[in-house]
């Protein structure tokens, strides 16, 4: 028998537990788990803006013919602007990949045939596909510290002098904003640090920026990007459409290309579409063309970014009502931090041991480790999280 010897393997750590969710008959059940954005009511909601998209591409669209390996350009020239302001444009090249995830495999697949001794060094904590995706490509991984346990915040003295030490040639994945899992960000002074260490020690940036929007806003969680233009430096930007744009299951991402010059750039970019072509061959349609539809129509763009304000919004509310309730409910740790965190996630500070607790006799869902997607906090669940958050504080110290 050909599979005699396979045990299974392991659930995901993050989709897994939507599985199990899924199964579970408790009426209380709540999930923290999976980074999805939801309403007040527990829905994700398709946006607007989307939904408008779809109605002129269904009469507009007149072919079903393959996209080129990279997407459509004026994809590429939408998510450009979304980073960077089209600013030197020269020097970027933009491939439309399926999701944050495929940007983040096409950007490794590439880097390992230029790069194959190199080590790729994850911040400690990260998202939990990160190590996977990189080791998937053959690249060895490191971590450098990153998250501050004790003060719910950096340890950037540790981590600038891990950076510091990291060889040339080696690739530092950096998270923008909304760093997954922690929810803790560099300030604007921290990235220009950062990047004055990229460019003293020549390692090569990789960032992951899958929730540009969600932090302080469109613009500002950009804002960090362009000193790294300034300085001249070879990077990579891995974006994701699943959250802003709420098209998660479409797979729309990107992987955009920045070379030290234009003819680099097009020298690189020709070997990016041949390690897309035997991947994927070419992205599917449908995403992409949402998300320039959006961008090319000025009533269209207003509208999506102000539903995109008010998932940001809705949001930072919860996080102030969940600090709140958890004190009123009289929990015996201090949440403040919470409130100090950007994006979908909290990183609640939670043991492991409180994490299976709340699963096991709470039905509440959240990533090991403590992460919770703090928008899947609702009117309707927030009472019973908070008394079970208390309660497992109390019995399982
Ligand atoms: C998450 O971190 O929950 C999301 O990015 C979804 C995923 O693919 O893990």
């Amino acid at each position: 028998m050909l599979y005699q010897n396979l045990s299974p393997a392991p659930a995901d750590p993050i989709l897994g537990l939507t599985d199990a969710f899924k199964k579970d008959s408790n009426p209380s059940k709540v999930n923290l788990g999976v980074g999805v954005y939801m309403d007040e009511k527990g829905r994700t909601p398709i946006l607007k803006a989307v939904k408008q998209a779809e109605k002129i591409l269904l009469d507009s669209q007149d072919t079903k013919s393959y996209l080129p390996i990279a997407g459509a350009p004026e994809y590429g020239q939408a998510v450009q602007e979304l980073l960077f302001n089209s600013r030197e444009s020269a020097r970027m090249r933009t491939a439309h990949t399926p999701g944050g995830t495929g940007a983040l495999r096409v950007g490794a697949d590439f880097l390992r045939k230029i790069r194959a001794s190199a080590t790729v060094w994850l911040s400690s904590p990260t998202w939990a596909n990160h190590k996977g995706i990189f080791s998937a490509a053959g690249f060895k991984t490191a971590e450098y510290p990153y998250y501050d346990p004790a003060s719910h915040g950096i340890a950037f003295d540790r981590m600038r002098e891990c950076l510091k030490a990291i060889p040339e040639g080696d690739i530092v994945l950096l998270h923008v904003c909304c760093h997954n899992p922690t929810g803790v960000d560099l300030s604007p002074e921290q990235w220009k640090d950062v990047i004055g260490i990229a460019q003293e020690r020549k390692w090569i940036p990789f960032l992951d920026f899958a929730y540009q929007g969600f932090g302080k806003g469109v613009e500002e969680d950009r804002a960090v990007l362009e000193p790294l233009l300034d300085a001249k430096l070879a990077f990579f930007v891995a974006s994701s459409f699943s959250k802003n744009f709420g098209l998660y299951q479409e797979r729309v991402g990107a992987l955009t290309l920045v070379a030290e010059t234009a003819d680099a750039a097009e020298a690189a970019f020709s070997h990016v579409k041949t390690t897309i072509r035997v991947l994927y061959s070419n992205p599917s349609a449908h995403g992409g063309a949402i998300v320039t539809t959006i961008f090319r129509d000025p009533a269209l763009r207003s509208l999506w970014l102000s539903e995109l304000n008010e998932m940001r919004g809705r949001i930072a509310a919860v996080r102030k009502e969940f600090v709140n309730q958890l004190k009123a409910k009289g929990a015996s740790m201090d949440f403040s931090f919470i409130c100090r965190q950007n994006g979908m996630f909290s990183f609640s500070g939670l043991s492991d041991a409180q994490v299976s607790y709340l699963r096991e006799k709470k039905a509440i869902y959240m990533v090991a480790g403590g992460r919770m997607n703090v928008a899947g906090i609702l009117p309707g669940n927030i009472g019973y999280l908070c008394e079970s958050v208390a309660e497992a504080l109390e019995r399982a110290p």
